[in-house]
């Protein structure tokens, strides 16, 4: 009988491993480029549609000049209406009243900043905003985007009739894959089809809830779709933690901090996203920025427990009345501590430690403050307040947040 002399079964079995391995590329995102939650602004909550080249590289100035660069934020993202017309082999090229000088020329300008350039687009026919949309361009269109110099792609789920989510949004990884730019991919269909049971194979992050809108907590009602207030968007998260980590991500909407709310209620809309380590997308005009919102917007040590490398979303531990308790496993065995007042006025907060059992059952972790001692550091007023050894007992004002860091002590 014939056999396939070593040499040739050696080649066979190399070119096998080959296949495979090629195989295995296609079905990738691009892994560790989110690593921590995505920090950065983009154009929709406070412009809509009125943007344009100047207004974007203004932004780009904006986010170095007044510290936001500094204090981590990376990406400037291009929302709906950028887009012009496809041309007659399909390439989509950008409106060219808004954007005369091009996409890439934005790029370099933003890059120029040692900053990235995000851009939006839908798996639909057209975007919500009745522009030309992903579907049946996907490959042609993630190419055009990685020749721009395009770092972050917000894929948006209008007009998507007969499509099956989990199939547009792979297809549309595997496209940006091919182009074989790395390209953070937001998937934002807004938890319609429960993004979180598979999204972690596919994007980086995944919108859970349909549009935020600038109030704390009310809801607006536009007819055929409602947007959601900080408290509504929050509520809406219950549940969704396990599902999140480096990499993948919940995203509970872009922030709405220096769009109008009281100053309180940004503080507390910024400490909230940043207990749940969502991405930190401003949505404010950037050139028009009180002090209160900068310094809200560029607390390092408030950011610090959202980009926290362990990645654990925070829980709600308690809610008594209009005031919540959340706590969030952080780096080192400390952990974040914030005291949500929902109530718009003043309240007062009494927490003995040695009374509470604060267990983190999703990832096995408690701060266990019947035999441990942390030291309290009120992450706003920046002061050290006291120990787990005595028990705490303040007033938070309305719409606002008590947020502490407790840091584990040795002795
Ligand atoms: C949807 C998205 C928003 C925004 C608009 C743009 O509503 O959820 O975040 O991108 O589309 O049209």
């Amino acid at each position: 009988m014939y056999k396939t002399p070593i040499k040739s079964r050696t080649w066979l079995i190399v070119i096998f491993l080959v296949i495979t391995t090629c195989e295995f590329d296609l079905a990738q995102k691009f892994e560790n480029l989110a690593p921590t939650p995505p920090m950065g602004w983009n154009s929709w909550n406070h412009f809509a549609c009125d943007i344009n080249e100047n207004t974007i590289k203004e932004m780009a100035d904006k986010m170095v000049s007044s510290g936001m660069k500094d204090a981590g934020y990376v990406y400037i993202n291009l929302d709906d209406c950028w887009q012009g017309n496809r041309d007659s082999l399909g390439f989509i090229h950008p409106d060219s009243e808004r954007f005369p000088s091009g996409i890439k020329n934005l790029a370099d300008y933003v890059h120029s900043k040692e900053l990235k350039l995000g851009i939006y687009s839908c798996a639909g026919n057209k975007t919500c905003g009745g522009y030309p949309a992903g579907r049946g361009h996907e490959y042609q269109d993630a190419l055009t985007y990685a020749q721009w110099g395009i770092d972050y792609l917000k894929y948006d789920w209008c007009n998507t009739e007969g499509l099956n989510a989990v199939g547009a949004y792979t297809t549309m990884r595997d496209a940006l894959f091919e182009a074989g730019r790395p390209i953070v991919f937001s998937l934002c269909e807004w938890g319609n089809n429960k993004p979180w049971e598979w999204g972690a194979d596919v994007g980086h992050l995944w919108r859970t809830t349909g549009d935020i809108y600038n109030c704390f907590d009310c809801i607006k009602d536009h007819g055929t779709w409602k947007s959601w207030g900080v408290t509504y968007i929050l509520d809406m998260q219950e549940g969704l933690r396990k599902y999140a980590g480096p990499d993948h991500w919940n995203d509970p909407d872009m922030m709405e901090v220096g769009n109008g709310m009281s100053i309180n209620e940004d503080r507390a809309h910024f400490s909230m996203w940043c207990m749940l380590a969502a991405p930190l997308i401003a949505g404010n005009d950037l050139r028009n920025m009180t002090k209160d919102v900068i310094d809200i917007l560029t607390n390092k040590e408030v950011i610090a427990i959202d980009q926290d490398r362990l990645g654990i979303q925070g829980f709600k531990y308690s809610s008594n009345d209009s005031i919540e308790v959340w706590f969030k496993p952080i780096e080192n065995d400390d952990w974040a501590m914030c005291v949500l007042n929902r109530d718009s006025k003043l309240q007062k907060f009494y927490f003995d430690w040695y009374k509470e059992n604060v267990i983190d059952d999703v990832w096995n972790k408690s701060p266990n403050f019947k035999s441990l001692t942390y030291e309290l550091r009120d992450l706003w007023n920046k002061v050290i307040i006291g120990t787990t050894r005595k028990e705490l007992k303040t007033e938070i004002c309305g719409h606002d947040v008590l947020m502490l860091k407790l840091l584990k002590q040795t002795k």
